[in-house]
């Protein structure tokens, strides 16, 4: 037998294989656990537990490593766009040229809604935060268009068509937020340039495509593109487990990335900055507040269940504030902020023995702010790049013979066997 673990329990040993990934991680199979010893496992957050074997992405917490398909994000982020990127998660491999060029002009093809969907829009209240609308949205997409018929052509159109819309949405909802019209895609515009032509372009100041910025906004998306098994990418494979269509379970990771101790962080960053700012309060005094468990204030943008070492995605956006903000002559305070902020929190031994470094979020909102995105539209901005995550990792549940649906044990806590009162006795 291969590399096994030993468990005594009430004196009686058992046998649990483990398993090997292909870098080395090491696991105890505990499949058979509860049959041969009436025992489970407890792992609330699942902080030390594997729901699944993948193929897509690969992390190293320690070491700060992530690669998408065994390739560097570094190397990605530099060479790739986000749609040879979200190509790459899917299916696999990197593009052929031809293959690249049709996956272009299908995103371009699917790149309108249709016009009973744009009606949703003028119902919602001016203040109604954008990741409401796309979550709601996204689940509409069922409703217009048809069940998945064949799994791999249809699917691909599903996924290109899921990819293009979810762009044109949140470009809506920040126009119809603002009472402006919406902006009609353009077919000679690549994804992301397509992107904030339909976020800013107007006539009275046409939108100008700047290639540092299209460059810029390939890099955010590819950075956030997937992140292997996150709070939101298990949401997408726990309702997924359960058969449901494809637009319903993104639907469902949306809305688990809203949270701010996830994909709403990078907007709890800049609300974070913004008060350091306006209430002039020290860097010392808010890493103190950050460390006081008494004080409800976080260090948003800091920390994270894998990396336990500089997050590799933080060093990228950090070096695109500068590119930037250097391109846009713009001088933001909240960027002087968070490179202290991330300089004394990197001395303080609080910081250095919990292992907290920044993470993705940290510099992201200040990259976001200078390209004039607006701060209720950071988290819509990730999930439109984890777009291709959730997607790639529904796919590989949905056909891995090994998955089966969701459904996690508990201890229970509860009251033992008790009569049920009558009101007149109570
Ligand atoms: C994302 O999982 C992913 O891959 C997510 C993501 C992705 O791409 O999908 O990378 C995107 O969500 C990044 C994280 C964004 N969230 C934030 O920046 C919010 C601030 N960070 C924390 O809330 C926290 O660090 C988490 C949520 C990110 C991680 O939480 P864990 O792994 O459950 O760790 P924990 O809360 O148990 O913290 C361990 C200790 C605790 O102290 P003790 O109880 O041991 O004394 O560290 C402390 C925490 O209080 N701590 C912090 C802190 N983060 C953790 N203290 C101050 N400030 C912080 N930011």
């Amino acid at each position: 037998m291969s590399e096994y673990a030993q468990l005594i329990i009430d004196g009686k040993e058992h046998t649990l294989p483990v398993i090997e990934g292909s870098e080395g991680e090491k696991a105890i199979d505990i499949r058979s656990l509860r049959n041969s010893t009436g025992y489970i496992t407890f792992d609330p957050g699942f902080g030390n537990t594997g729901t699944c074997r993948s193929a897509i992405t690969y992390m190293d917490g320690e070491k700060g490593i992530l690669r998408y398909r065994g390739i560097p994000i570094e190397h990605l982020a530099e060479h790739s766009t986000f749609v040879e990127t979200a190509y790459l998660l899917i299916t696999g491999k990197l593009p052929t040229n031809d293959e690249l060029t049709n996956t272009s002009v299908m995103l371009n093809d699917f790149s309108l809604l249709h016009e009973n969907m744009k009606v949703f829009y003028q119902n919602y209240p001016p203040k109604a935060h954008p990741m409401g609308i796309l979550s709601a949205m996204v689940n509409a997409m069922r409703s217009f268009y048809p069940e998945l018929v064949d799994i791999d052509e249809e699917l691909n159109k599903t996924f290109l068509r899921l990819i293009s819309k979810i762009r044109t949405m949140a470009a809506m909802a920040y126009r119809i937020s603002m009472g402006h019209q919406p902006v009609t895609p353009r077919p000679d515009y690549c994804y992301c340039a397509n992107f904030l032509h339909m976020m800013f372009d107007s006539a009275v100041v046409p939108y100008v495509k700047d290639d540092d910025l299209v460059k810029a906004l390939n890099v955010f998306w590819i950075l956030h593109a997937d992140h292997e098994q996150n709070c939101s990418t298990t949401a997408v494979r726990v309702v997924g487990s359960g058969k449901v269509n494809i637009y319903a379970t993104i639907s469902a990771g949306i809305s688990a990335l809203w949270g701010p101790l996830h994909g709403g962080a990078n907007q709890a960053v800049i609300n974070m900055l913004e008060t350091i700012h306006k209430n002039g309060m020290s860097i010392e005094e808010a890493v103190a507040r950050a460390r006081d468990k008494q004080d409800p204030f976080r260090l948003m943008g800091f920390g994270h269940r894998v990396y336990k070492t500089y997050d590799p995605r933080g060093k990228i956006m950090k070096q695109m504030c500068d590119i930037i903000l250097g391109k846009l002559k713009i001088n933001d305070p909240l960027l002087d902020i968070a490179r202290k902020l991330e300089e004394v929190a990197l001395e303080d031994n609080y910081f250095q023995e919990k292992n907290l470094y920044p993470n993705v979020d940290f510099y992201a909102g200040i990259v976001l702010r200078a390209m004039g995105i607006p701060t209720n539209m950071f988290t819509v901005m990730f999930a439109i790049g984890r777009l291709p995550g959730w997607i790639a990792q529904w796919k590989e549940d949905l056909t891995d013979p090994e998955m089966k649906i969701s459904r996690p044990r508990q201890i229970y806590s509860g009251n033992t066997i008790s009569d049920y009162i009558p009101i007149h006795k109570r």
